[in-house]
């Protein structure tokens, strides 16, 4: 069984790596690996597929940066001459990327089996394109592999067959499980220079917050507000440090005392910030679970999450985008509020186990 596994950018290479380590094992299977090039800084890509044992690409795409529909464009464009070349019996992919709805456009017309891992999520707001990359997906794919019940439901409302729809559990939680250790052994907190347990991490990146230099200046006060009572460390995405810099708000950040600024860093570096952090403010999806799986409090700086069971099971709280309200969570947090939060049901490290499974029982069978 050949299967093609496609990754693009950054929150999809902790995905892939347990789910190529399970498919290397089992002696039918053939995986191959492209990766798009939607992320290709080393900081963004590279030092990803190092540190998670993830082989070489069989293939490079190449594509980089552009619009939404440029950069779905080019991947579509560059992948359709290779499944077409490489006949697989299975492309699989992961997230809700713009390279995760480019591969699953061309693997579908080609009428390549497709499989998409982390399915069914759903924030329900079509201003964001990964909601839109998610349905899309959804819709196309013949093996659905939903990480939260959550994602079930929304998939049956949406009338997929229910033969498609497998819940798996979270292949990031595989990846995180299998790394803990070895993150916390880099000791990211006296190499940064704050003191393990007494410093609040912090990431943002989505366009919604940082293309927008109200938000953004807001972000930057709620950072002068938490310095006063402890520090901050803060891994600049690409696109942030874009808008900082764009907007004029670089200078005041870095003159805030307390404030640790840092370059995007590696899965084990952030694993082992994350980990030892005394609460966490984000706006990404992924770190939404990895808090949950930690038990490390999250204060999610958006309106509405595509990951429910992180605030109804884990240690999530949608704060939404305004100072005051974030400030107040802020304040609750360190005053130790909070109940005892559970790790969701098949968060266990053997999703990816669970998943190729599936694959052999049923791709396998018709390969
Ligand atoms: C993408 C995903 C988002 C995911 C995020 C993680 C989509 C629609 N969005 O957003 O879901 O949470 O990745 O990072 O697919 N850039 C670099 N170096 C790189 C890559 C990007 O400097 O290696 C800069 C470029 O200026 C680029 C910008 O970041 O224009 C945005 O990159 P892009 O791939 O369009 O989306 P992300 O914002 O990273």
């Amino acid at each position: 069984m050949r299967i093609v596994n496609v990754v693009g950018a950054r929150p999809n290479f902790m995905k892939i790596a347990p789910l190529l380590d399970e498919m290397r094992r089992r002696p039918g299977i053939e995986p191959l690996l492209v990766h798009t090039g939607q992320h290709y800084d080393v900081r963004m890509s590279d030092q990803f597929l190092e540190q998670l044992g993830i082989p070489e690409p069989d293939l490079h795409l190449g594509v980089g940066s552009g619009s939404h529909a440029v950069q779905t464009a080019q991947v579509m464009t560059a992948l359709e001459p290779a499944l077409m070349e490489l006949q697989p019996d299975l492309v699989l992919v992961v997230g809700d990327v713009n390279s995760t709805l480019a591969a699953a456009l061309v693997a579908a017309k080609a009428r390549i089996p497709l499989a998409h891992v982390e399915a069914g999520l759903r924030s329900f707001d079509r201003s964001m394109p990964e909601e839109i990359n998610r349905v899309v997906t959804d819709v196309l794919a013949d093996y659905l592999f939903v990480t939260e019940r959550s994602g079930v439901e929304n998939l049956r409302r949406e009338g997929i067959p229910e033969e498609r729809i497998h819940f798996v559990g979270n292949v990031m939680i595989d990846t995180l499980l299998r790394n803990r250790e070895r993150a916390d052994t880099l000791e990211m907190p006296s190499r940064v220079g704050v003191r393990a347990g007494e410093y609040a991490l912090a990431t943002l990146h989505r366009p919604s917050n940082v293309d927008d230099p109200v938000l953004l200046e807001g972000y930057v006060s709620v950072f002068e507000e938490i310095c006063r009572q402890l520090p901050v460390v803060f891994p600049v995405h690409p696109r942030t440090a874009g808008s900082l810099e764009k907007f004029g708000l670089l200078d005041r950040l870095r003159r805030i005392d307390g404030m640790y600024l840092l370059e995007p860093q590696g899965y084990l570096e952030f694993l082992g910030l994350t980990s030892r952090a005394r609460l966490v403010l984000t706006d990404s999806g992924g770190i939404q679970e990895e808090t949950t799986a930690l038990g490390i409090p999250c204060l999610t700086l958006r309106e509405n999450t595509e990951r429910p069971i992180t605030v109804t099971e884990g240690t999530n709280r949608l704060v939404g985008t305004r100072p005051a309200a974030i400030l107040d969570a802020v304040g609750e947090v360190l005053a130790g509020g909070g109940g005892e939060p559970r790790r969701p049901e098949y968060w266990d490290g053997r999703a990816s186990e669970r998943i190729v499974n599936i694959l052999v029982e049923r791709v396998g069978a018709a390969a």
